[in-house]
């Protein structure tokens, strides 16, 4: 019985990516493994959003030389966001000539007949295509969890934000017909899921591409009407697109989670013209005073940049004001990464290492102030929590996710996928405590 393993780096787009592979080898009779030694296929699903991720990449890759030279039929295939960069696959053809199989994100759906080739000719086999139109429906899927559920909606982005590779790694934005997503989703309900997740670059355009086209608030409506749905998540929504009528569809609908993943980047002006985001200062701030005053209890999670090209303290100062305006639930914190093919990335004007990474710790600690004082709120109250199992550190104790992504570990007696009601009765920063009702 052949073995695999999966190794993702990077965003849900490649956890659902590595799914569809798991569900694909799982139909060839693989069975999959947790452990290196027992594997006879090894699959790394990379990401190239920042340098760490292919730095940490290139690490264990190395890492895999000598269990290669031990198992000589150890099948060793390399994919994802990193190989679409053309200097990528060079330095691994020259430098780690033990790769069996390189394969783009546009080519997920050829593993079955890229593995059939490698183990006939037992040599290198590369697909990589610089982008596709057609987006394959229909591929098994190997899921992580019983209860919950990723769903990909689009595929590609069309910002070009200056500091981006993903419009370079991903292609142009696509979008899936609806029926195709709605039949999924079904599928899914039938299987067990209650949760649901739809995913996109920029889910707010949702639908663009398409003829027989529904707005992005009418599809998470639709999809909550699906029969054993009781909870839709979304991301990633840019602020350029958040229209108003997926407020009132969120405030209108118990199915649709309160809370919005809404990056800002940056809280100046200057600089938010720089990444090309096209929004400033003030219509990021009002778009979060009207989510906020339509859905009182709504959170609202970020993703923020310090240290592009050209910031200065008075810019980065702006971003903390934003900050504290905005109250965020929590944020995704990010050192600038110059990635190679950006525009960022040949501007004039990259900041200090050291003046950046100031910078960072002091807004990680604003961060951690906001997201204590935002959890404060949760003390006493009564919440509906999601249960995603028990604990990792003590299997006496359950955790969970409330509608507003908070993490939740508490006492009681339900089970995974059940949603139970939990009294609240101590906060910390990263999670609240409580008991089942
Ligand atoms: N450097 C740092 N962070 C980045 N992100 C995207 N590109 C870069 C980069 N070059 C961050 C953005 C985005 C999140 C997914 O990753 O904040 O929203
Ligand atoms: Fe990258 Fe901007 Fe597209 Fe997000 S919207 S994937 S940050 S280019």
């Amino acid at each position: 019985m052949k073995k695999y393993l999966i190794i993702t780096y990077g965003c849900q787009m490649n956890e659902n990516d590595s799914e569809k592979m798991s569900g694909m080898l799982d139909n060839l009779g693989y069975i999959q493994t947790d452990k290196e030694e027992d594997a006879n296929l090894i699959i790394m699903n990379t990401c190239s959003v920042r340098e760490n991720a292919n730095n940490r990449f290139f690490g264990n890759l190395g890492n895999f030389k000598k269990l290669k030279k031990r198992k000589k039929d150890l099948i060793i295939g390399v994919c994802g966001c990193m190989m679409q960069e053309e200097h990528i696959v060079k330095k691994i053809k020259e430098k780690y000539s033990f790769v069996d199989i390189v394969f783009g994100t546009h080519n997920i759906a050829s593993l079955p007949s890229l593995l059939e080739e490698c183990e006939a000719k037992r040599k290198l086999v590369v697909e990589v295509l610089s982008d596709s139109d057609s987006l394959p429906e229909g591929l098994p899927v190997h899921r992580q969890f019983k209860h919950k559920a990723f769903v990909s909606i689009m595929k590609g982005c069309n910002n070009f934000c200056t500091y981006c590779i993903v419009p370079y790694t991903r292609g142009r934005e696509r979008s899936r017909e609806y029926k195709n997503i709605l039949s999924e989703v079904t599928n899914l309900a039938k299987d067990g899921v209650k949760e649901v997740t739809l995913l996109g670059q920029n889910v707010n355009s949702y639908g663009k591409n398409l003829e027989d086209r529904i707005s992005f608030a009418e599809l998470l409506k639709r999809v909550s009407e699906v029969e054993g749905i009781e909870r839709v998540r979304f991301m990633t929504s840019h602020p350029k697109d958040l229209s108003d009528e997926l407020i009132e569809v969120i405030k209108n609908n118990d199915k649709i989670c309160n809370h919005i993943h809404l990056p800002m980047q940056s809280g100046s002006s200057r600089i938010l013209k720089l990444m090309n985001r096209h929004y400033d200062k003030e219509t990021y701030i009002n778009l979060v005073k009207k989510i906020r005053s339509e859905i009182p209890d709504i959170a609202i999670t970020t993703d923020i940049i310090v240290g592009f090209p050209t910031e200065t303290e008075e810019d980065f100062n702006d971003t903390l004001d934003v900050y504290k305006e905005c109250e965020f639930d929590t944020a995704f914190t990010f050192i600038y990464s110059k990635r190679e093919g950006t525009k960022a990335a040949v501007m004039e004007g990259q900041v200090d290492e050291d003046v950046v990474k100031v910078r960072f710790d002091k807004l990680v600690k604003l961060h951690d102030e906001i997201l204590f004082k935002q959890n404060q709120k949760y003390l006493n109250k009564t919440v509906d929590v999601l249960i995603d199992g028990v604990s990792r550190t003590n299997d006496k104790v359950l955790t969970g996710r409330t509608d507003t992504f908070k993490l939740v570990n508490f006492t009681g007696n339900g089970k995974a996928g059940d949603i139970v009601k939990v009294k609240i009765t101590d906060v910390k920063t990263f999670h609240l405590s409580g008991e089942q009702l």
